[in-house]
């Protein structure tokens, strides 16, 4: 659905014993379409509008006037960045952020769906703020992102927490004032998730977490359906960023003084293949960007299958492009990877990595692996095992697999025990452990170039940053660096993080 076919679609709102009163649509105009993961996976047959013009209506001006909101994020950066997003429509709004739940008139749960125990966590705060909600009545409590698009959770939520004022779901995050509105007027709980596509929405305001390191997204959805994965679902079909929106904001980002950019999408390798009227890639776009006067670009998450060789040329230009790569592979058999629907082999991967490694001889990969998917042998995880050892990966994100309901995955027998998941996460993570400070050796008595976030999280003694290849450099130093790309000598190498000290700042000087 996009903005006109709402427009044009009927409107009512759900009252917390999940019955619908036509009547209430005509005073309110909310909107409930029950979200669904079926209608999720339909592509192509509705098309995806381009909007420029997000204003906020006159309608809406000053209604958080007085007023604080509190974001609660979980997952990934994409819901970092939609944070972001909607922390700026907050502040357009009249609200001020506020870091502490019992100071906020709006709280919003960003949810994550990927795996169970982020839905678990979700359920669990919802049911604390219960607690707050009776003491506060008038605070409104909101749940959006990828779980807010799952009929199951709406359901769950509609039947067992009515304390929720408001579910919106990835697609209606622009329509984040109507939805406040509404829910003040509402005696009913508002919900409003519309299942397929979406559009791409430009000019949303936007609040960004520090001045350091900034998220721009390229594009939007997932078409691979990889069967473990709910994203698909959850996010839309692909669409593209038009390269000079994204040029244009990240050369405002470097004007105002940020020093890294990360490109986000869920898979952005497929980025501009959506654009109908040109034929552009991820590598055009990296190409573009290298020329901007801004020190680090990094882009994640990658999909191997559609890695090409041109991105991989653009990327061995290197200046700011950084010569870090986060590559899932998820599985080192190529009948798991079957399964899967990842639509490479094991040697097709391997063959990736020798371009990129012949390319970039002095890169660092990290991935993304799931173990104990449905029936996985203990013969091929142990391909994954000497996979992992055959590319020489410095990190990775480790998971036990996860059923998610309506994925196809679900529906396969297991005859894997969770005992034995269990024992091949720890033998994995063993392995990542000893390659993460293995990489990290070489990095002995040399000096690093540190981009300084800030305080380190434990000390506030010790200053924290990362390298180009993103490993993590705790040392004593000025809070004046803090920002600034710094030179660091090793003094000590751990298994997932360098100590060190402070030598001198980078001169800076442009970066091509
Ligand atoms: N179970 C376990 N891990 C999953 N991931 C995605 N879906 C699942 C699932 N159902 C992992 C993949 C992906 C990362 C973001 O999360 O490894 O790359
Ligand atoms: Fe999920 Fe990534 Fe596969 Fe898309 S490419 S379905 S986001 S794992």
């Amino acid at each position: 659905m996009n903005e006109e076919q709402r427009l044009e679609g009927q409107q009512s709102v759900v009252t917390k014993d999940n019955k619908q009163e036509k009547d209430y649509s005509k005073y309110f105009q909310s909107v409930y379409m029950p979200p669904s993961l079926k209608d999720a996976k339909k592509r192509g047959k509705e098309e995806v509008k381009y909007h420029n013009d997000f204003s906020i209506s006159e309608e809406f001006r000053g209604l958080g006037e007085g007023k604080k909101f509190y974001i609660r994020t979980y997952g990934c950066q994409m819901n970092e960045h939609d944070t972001e997003v909607m922390a700026g429509i907050f502040s357009a709004l009249g609200y001020v952020a506020t870091d502490t739940k019992e100071a906020a008139d709006v709280i919003l749960l960003n949810t994550c769906a990927i795996r169970e125990n982020a839905e678990d966590k979700v359920f669990g705060e919802l049911g604390h703020l219960k607690h707050l909600k009776r003491e506060k009545p008038d605070l409104l409590i909101g749940v959006c992102g990828c779980m807010s698009q799952e009929e199951s959770v709406v359901n769950k939520i509609l039947k067992s927490h009515q304390h929720v004022d408001m579910i919106f779901g990835t697609h209606n995050i622009h329509r984040l004032p109507n939805i406040l509105k509404d829910a003040y007027m509402a005696k009913a709980m508002v919900v409003e998730v519309w299942s397929k596509e979406g559009d791409v929405v430009e000019n949303l305001p936007k609040v960004r977490r520090g001045n350091i390191k900034a998220w721009v997204n390229i594009m939007y959805g997932c078409d691979k359906f990889c069967t473990y994965c709910i994203v698909p679902y959850t996010r839309g079909k692909e669409r593209s960023r038009r390269p000079e929106e994204i040029i244009q904001e990240v050369r405002h980002l470097a004007a105002q003084g940020y020093q890294e950019v990360t490109l986000l999408g869920q898979n952005v390798n497929a980025y501009g293949k959506d654009l109908e009227d040109m034929k552009y890639g991820l590598g055009d776009l990296m190409d573009e960007l290298r020329k901007i006067d801004i020190p680090r670009i990094r882009f994640t998450t990658s999909h191997p299958r559609d890695f090409d060789d041109h991105l991989i040329e653009v990327l061995s230009k290197k200046g700011n492009l950084v010569e870090h790569i986060h590559l899932p592979v998820q599985s080192g058999s190529t009948d798991v990877l079957k399964i899967m629907a990842r639509k490479y082999t094991r040697e097709q991967f391997l063959e990736l990595v020798r371009k990129i490694k012949a390319a970039i001889p002095d890169v660092a990969l990290t991935t993304d692996i799931i173990v104990g998917y449905p029936n996985e042998t203990r013969e091929q995880f142990e391909e994954t095992i000497s996979l992992f050892k055959e590319v020489g990966f410095e990190g990775a994100y480790t998971f036990i697999y996860s059923p998610r309901e309506g994925t196809p995955a679900a529906k396969m027998n297991d005859n894997v025990p969770m005992e034995e998941k269990k024992r091949r996460l720890q033998e994995l993570n063993a392995l990542v452990n000893e390659y993460s400070a293995n990489a990290l050796k070489q990095y002995e008595g040399q000096v690093l170039e540190v981009l300084v976030d800030g305080e380190s999280k434990k000390n506030p003694d010790i200053l924290a940053g990362y390298t180009r290849k993103n490993k993590l450099v705790n040392f004593k130093g000025p809070k004046e660096i803090i920002g600034k790309r710094v030179l660091v000598k090793v003094t000590e190498v751990k298994t997932w993080h360098i100590n060190g000290e402070f030598v001198e700042e980078v001169a800076t000087i442009g970066v091509n």
